[in-house]
């Protein structure tokens, strides 16, 4: 019986090595939680195109939040963070600034 527990611990040891031998492709951990939670509710072609400040992002989320989305307090600054840096108005994003016509 205890031999089960043994073959069970060794292959948790060997699957941990195995992860900081190869490290999955992780680059942002924001951006994980925004795929799985902001998907929930709605497309995440939601997010795409948006340019807000991380301001306005604090609020949408906290929106979000209200509707039910599931976040807690650390993945709500994981997720703005992601947000801000990706989908903010400095950032190269698909939006202009919309006022300059000319
Ligand atoms: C519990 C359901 C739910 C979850 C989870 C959710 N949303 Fe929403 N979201 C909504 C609803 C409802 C609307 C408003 C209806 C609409 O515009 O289609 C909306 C609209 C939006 C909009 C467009 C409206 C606006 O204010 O610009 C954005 C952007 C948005 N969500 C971002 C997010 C982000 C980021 C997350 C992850 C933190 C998220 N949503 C998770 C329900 C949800």
């Amino acid at each position: 019986m205890s031999g089960v527990n043994l073959l069970l611990g060794a292959a948790v040891f060997a699957a941990s090595l195995l992860a900081a031998d190869n490290p999955p492709p992780r680059p942002d951990p924001g951006k994980k939680l925004v795929s799985e939670i902001c998907s929930f509710c709605h497309g995440l072609a939601k997010l795409k195109g948006q340019s807000y400040t991380r301001e306005q992002w604090s609020d949408v989320i906290k929106g979000m939040v209200s509707e039910g989305a599931p976040v807690t307090d650390e993945e709500f600054s994981l997720i703005l963070d992601y947000l801000a840096k990706n989908f903010g108005p400095s950032e190269q994003g698909p939006s202009k600034q919309g006022k300059e016509e000319k």
